[in-house]
């Protein structure tokens, strides 16, 4: 993988060709103390994680980036980085897409194309009181010239979808950081509320019935609302409202 690849000031960019996990890297990173904008990078990765533990398929020509960031604001606004992140990818997907090309955001931080997904983003935090300086990584894999088949989702590429040539990897992560430093920027500058509108500009499930799948439980309702921390806000059938924090979401008849 050649590193051609130019960041805004501040990040610093570690090209590897095969990793066990981006994430799992840039954690040793953090955990070793490095500064915030760590940009890790790997042409594949042979033990990458989805949410929830699950196999992330990582095989060569899609992209697989871990950035380490380390939050003045409390790991509480870890939710609100996820769809900063999730902006900053859907905008720089885009750049490289058909002139139509209209990607969408799936909470709390899958990226679509369509009905598919074709990126995921993986947030790990730690450090804190007694356990070094707080760091954040935020992993982010893109489907762009293979997905799985294997998955309990649709999934698709950039590749499937029309985007000719498909982004190099490094041309794809160099958009994105860029993306992410403005939005990580103004989400500093002015708070959540820019963010949450561009967010909620990009769902199309806004308004719709969905199915959650939590850690203990399935439920139903409509997806009403982002809440001003990140959470997804559900109406359920009664009427009553409940802020969800964390959860797969399902819609339609999915
Ligand atoms: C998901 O949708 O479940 C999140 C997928 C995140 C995958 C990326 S690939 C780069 C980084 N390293 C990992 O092991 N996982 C994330």
């Amino acid at each position: 993988m050649s590193a051609d690849c130019r960041l805004p000031d501040g990040f610093v960019l570690h090209v590897f060709d095969r990793v066990e996990s981006t994430n799992d890297e840039a954690k040793r990173l953090a955990e070793g103390g490095a500064a915030s904008g760590q940009v890790l990078v790997a042409a594949e990765q042979t033990r990458g994680r989805g949410r929830y533990g699950r196999a992330w398929s990582s095989p060569p020509g899609n992209l697989y980036a871990s950035v380490l960031l380390r939050p003045r604001r409390p790991v509480a606004h870890t939710a609100q980085i996820s769809l900063v992140a999730g902006l900053a990818m859907a905008e720089a997907i885009e750049r490289f897409g058909p002139a139509d090309c209209r990607v969408t955001l799936k909470w709390p931080n899958d990226v679509l194309l369509g009905p598919a997904k074709t990126a995921g983003l993986l947030l790990e935090s730690g450090g804190g009181p007694g356990r070094g300086r707080p760091w954040l990584v935020v992993g982010s894999g893109v489907n762009i010239v293979s997905f799985p088949e294997d998955v309990p989702y649709p999934a698709t590429c950039l590749q499937r979808e029309g985007f000719a040539p498909s982004p190099p990897p490094l041309a794809l992560l160099e958009a994105y950081v860029w993306r992410l430093d403005d939005w990580l920027a103004r989400w500093r500058r002015l708070g959540f509320g820019d963010v949450r509108q561009a967010w909620l500009a990009r769902s199309p499930h806004l308004g719709q019935a969905i199915r959650l799948r939590l850690a203990d439980e399935e439920v139903r309702g409509r997806f009403v609302d982002l809440t001003g921390t990140g959470a997804l806000l559900l109406e359920e059938a009664g009427g009553g409202q409940r802020e969800i924090t964390a959860g797969d979401v399902f819609y339609g008849s999915s």
